[in-house]
């Protein structure tokens, strides 16, 4: 484990938080980020921090999400270790924990009546902290308990510390109902962060994923992954399905930022099919937007899967590009006039002549301007749509079940597009071409 990189101010805000609501009333706090952003060793360093107070802490599991209470009890009986509970008193509590009153005769009490044991609990062994990692994974009980710690939690010097990934928390998941009193989220560490390591390169190569820092730098001072790991990463990128694979062995071989048209030449694939799984990629955390086009999140994936082209389909797919011939075939066939193409014989800028037919991708274009033609997106012109609606983006991520951010983007992207500097001017922009109205 290498000294922690950053996270200073989140962590003072965690430590706050937990703090304050030891002095005062139960609060509900939640770390979110994506895989390896470092939620896990966030909750390490607060449980470090956390002297003097009672600390119990657990990981939810997939493998038991179908069991009652599992990690909120794991965490009760860290919490608890070596203290004597009146087991009498806590009996409706078996439901939680049921190692408590074996000897009794079994009885059956009312699942309230466990959770308010629950409280009387956390109440009488207060000042308590209980840390739940991997939330996302957590059982529909577990849930429950915590909402209800939270209701009743009033005057009750107590903390709960989820982390969820938000990679696996879709809108639409049980976990996203929560309301914590505050969520901190992790970003990549920024270049000055990944700094003190003195490694050149390395923030570029990792995008500050500490999870990728610290692979990259485990066997010495150059860059490199191991084998298990390119091995798992491209696994990962396996379970993204074929199609997104073939994109992503495709686009690793593009100068980044890339644009969408040169793949649906070099894969044979339609435009509208690219672009929406290119845009799902970006949702998963594996591609991010660029300017009019997109790039690796994490320049490190774009290696491991360059690495792993068989020299056999690198040829075919450079040969594809550089291929001027073909390239006009298919923009004629496609109905595109033809780009110019730069010195990589890639086309310099495509598509900028118009709609195209049978184009299901839907263009832009300002005659007044004359400007480029851009197209939009089938999901960019349904944003469009509610964003001309005066919908916020709150509202349009829970419409179309994605997240705020990915809405963010598609909002950046169709302002670019438009050449608009805000939403109204998006929308008085939109009805003048005719995009929306
Ligand atoms: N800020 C940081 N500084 C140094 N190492 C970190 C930092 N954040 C995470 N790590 C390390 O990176 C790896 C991945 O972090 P982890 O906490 O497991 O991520 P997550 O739980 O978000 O998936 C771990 O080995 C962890 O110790
Ligand atoms: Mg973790």
């Amino acid at each position: 484990m290498i000294r922690l990189l950053g996270r200073t101010s989140e962590l003072e805000t965690l430590e706050r938080a937990v703090r304050q609501a030891c002095e005062g009333s139960l609060a509900l706090l939640q770390v979110e980020a994506e895989t390896g952003l470092g939620k896990t060793r966030l909750l390490d360093e607060l449980a470090a921090g956390l002297a003097g107070v009672r600390v119990g802490r657990a990981t939810c599991s997939a493998l038991e999400q179908h069991l009652p209470y599992v990690p909120l009890a794991a965490a009760l009986r860290d919490a608890l270790q070596g203290i004597e509970l009146d087991s009498r008193q806590l009996r409706p509590l078996r439901r939680i924990l049921p190692e408590l009153s074996l000897s009794d005769p079994p009885q059956q009490f009312a699942e309230v009546d466990a959770l308010e044991a629950l409280v009387g609990l956390v109440a009488e062994q207060a000042p308590l902290v209980l840390l739940l990692d991997d939330l996302h994974w957590a059982d529909p009980h577990t849930l429950a308990a915590l909402s209800y710690l939270q209701r009743r939690g009033a005057g009750i010097p107590a903390a709960v510390v989820t982390a969820i990934r938000s990679e696996q928390a879709p809108p639409d998941r049980r976990v996203r109902r929560m309301r914590p009193e505050l969520v901190v989220r992790l970003q990549p560490l920024s270049p000055a962060e990944v700094a003190p390591l003195g490694i050149p390169g390395l923030h570029d190569l990792t995008g500050g994923n500490p999870r990728f820092v610290l692979e990259a730098i485990a066997n010495g001072n150059r860059p490199e992954l191991s084998a298990a790991f390119s091995e798992m990463l491209l696994a990962q990128c396996r379970t993204e399905g074929a199609l997104a694979y073939r994109l992503l062995l495709a686009v690793s071989t593009l100068v980044q930022p890339f644009e969408p048209e040169p793949l649906a030449i070099m894969l044979q694939v339609d435009l509208a099919k690219v672009v929406d799984e290119l845009e799902r990629l970006c949702e998963r955390g594996i591609l991010r937007i660029d300017g009019p086009g997109f790039r690796f999140r994490y320049q490190l994936l774009r290696g491991v899967l360059l690495a792993n082209l068989s020299p056999a389909r690198q040829r075919m797919l450079s040969q594809r590009l550089r291929a001027p011939d073909e390239l006009d075939e298919r923009r004629s066939a496609l109905s595109i006039g033809a780009a110019p193409l730069n010195e990589r014989g890639r086309p310099a800028r495509m598509f900028e002549h118009g709609p195209a037919a049978g184009q299901t991708a839907t263009w832009s274009s300002s005659p007044a301007a004359a400007g480029p033609v851009v197209p939009l997106t089938e999901r960019e012109l349904e944003v469009l749509h509610l964003v001309a609606a005066g919908k916020r983006n709150r509202d349009i991520a829970d419409e179309l079940y994605v997240t705020r951010d990915t809405i963010k983007k598609h909002v950046t992207h169709i302002l670019d597009k438009l050449g608009a500097a805000s939403r109204t001017q998006a929308t008085a922009r939109a009805y003048e071409i005719g995009l929306v109205g």
